[in-house]
């Protein structure tokens, strides 16, 4: 059971949540049942997350640009209209030029552009929501290490955001009921990655979704203010783990990857006669779990199984057949598996369907998904 599960419906506002990593967050709060409030100026992207959480959870959404004072007021008033605001992650950020000009070399009206967004803006909009805010409120500004860092041709970009960083250190020491984090949420494969990397295969770069754990362990956690990498918050500030991990497998689950999804439905559903566990057709990709006897099977399409990789596993690493074992706690897993010859292909994630999980190679090369689910009512 998670703390936000603890309380009633949670209210936080987003910025830039239509794609990315502040989409990331929003799709895994809103499965926690928070209240979002969104944003982003591409209107489209953000009705189209809008109607997706809306299944979920109460969404507001409101497309426009966070330099906009009329646009920031706007989001104020939604969040009075619902009551009062537990937490702002100011996360809508640009790059500015791409490629990404020396600082000799910088156009100053764009520097410009990019202070009043990535600096200017999460401060404007702190101010706007003040009255909004309960005590304790969590606001979290989402800065970069390219904000401590000297890499050349981040001069704008990361000047803009050690701008933010400072004021948030600032804000922090005058604002003691609030805590104020500012955060690194590490290097993720997105938009603006793709922007700062021009041409460059970026598909070794994490999934965003990688980075929302620590993020919710801020949000729902009692961590003090200051600085933080997303990836290396104690994820401990997120699930009460039970104390003594249960050993042994909940449920073996063969994934299995195939070319001909309605043959092997045919053949696995029908012709056994095998009961849908769940079923799912998104964008990603079409796949089903059958229950088999003691264990399930998992049929995906080319597509979902390319997908599960890139979420787990960072690669495309599995081949026709993988192994997903349920257990109590994938960390403990993880490492009794580790210490009798297994080997972590990927740290461990909060997959975008809402499972803790670590993908894990066998000494044969076999992957194994380590998976928990949520806990069910009555264990929590
Ligand atoms: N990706 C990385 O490797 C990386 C590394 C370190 C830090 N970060 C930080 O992580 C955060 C998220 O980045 P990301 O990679 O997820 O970026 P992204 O994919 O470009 O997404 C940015 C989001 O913010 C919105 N947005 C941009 N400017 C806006 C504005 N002025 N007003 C309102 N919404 C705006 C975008 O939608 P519209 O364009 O439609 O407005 C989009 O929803 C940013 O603060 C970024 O600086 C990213």
């Amino acid at each position: 059971m998670t703390t936000s599960d603890n309380k009633e419906q949670q209210t936080i506002v987003i910025t830039g949540a239509s794609r990315g990593l502040g989409l990331a967050l929003a799709r895994d709060l809103a499965r926690r049942g928070w209240r979002l409030i969104i944003d982003a100026r591409g209107a489209d992207a953000l009705e189209a997350v809008r109607a997706e959480l809306a299944q979920q959870t109460r969404v507001v959404a409101i497309a426009g640009d966070v330099t906009d004072a009329t646009h920031r007021r706007a989001l104020a008033d939604a969040a009075r209209e619902l009551g009062s605001v537990d937490a702002l992650v100011n996360n809508a950020s640009i790059l500015g030029p791409s490629p990404q000009p020396n600082l000799l070399d910088y156009p100053l009206d764009v520097l410009e552009e990019v202070y009043r967004a990535n600096t200017i803006a999460p401060l404007a909009l702190i101010q706007e929501l003040r009255d909004t805010f309960t005590s304790g409120a969590r606001i979290l500004n989402i800065t970069s290490d390219a904000a401590v860092e000297q890499y050349e041709g981040w001069g704008g970009y990361g000047s803009s955001k050690a701008a933010l960083e400072q004021l948030s250190h600032v804000l922090a020491a005058e604002q003691p009921d609030w805590r104020v984090y500012w955060v690194d949420p590490g290097d993720m494969r997105t938009q603006m990655h793709q922007e700062a990397f021009p041409g460059e295969d970026i598909s070794d770069r994490p999934l965003p979704e990688v980075s929302v754990p620590g993020l919710l362990a801020l949000l729902t956690g009692d961590l003090p203010s200051g600085r933080y990498r997303a990836r290396e918050v104690n994820v401990a500030g997120e699930p009460a783990h039970e104390p003594a991990p249960e050993r042994g497998v909940r449920e073996l689950r063969v994934a299995l990857t195939v070319a001909d999804y309605e043959a092997a439905l045919r053949l696995y559903r029908d012709g056994f006669g095998l009961e849908t566990v769940k079923e799912w057709n998104t964008a990603e990709g079409r796949g089903i779990v059958l229950a088999a006897g003691r264990g399930t099977i998992e049929l995906l399409d080319p597509a979902d199984s390319a997908y599960t990789d890139a979420m787990e596993a960072g690669q495309r690493v599995s081949g026709p057949v993988r192994l997903a074992l349920e257990v109590a706690d994938v960390r403990a897993t993880a490492a009794a598996l580790e210490r009798n010859g297994g080997a972590a292909v990927h740290e461990p994630v909060m997959t975008s369907w809402g499972n803790p999980s670590q993908r894990m190679r066998a000494p044969d090369g076999m992957q194994l998904t380590l998976f928990q689910l949520p806990p069910a009512a009555d264990e929590s």
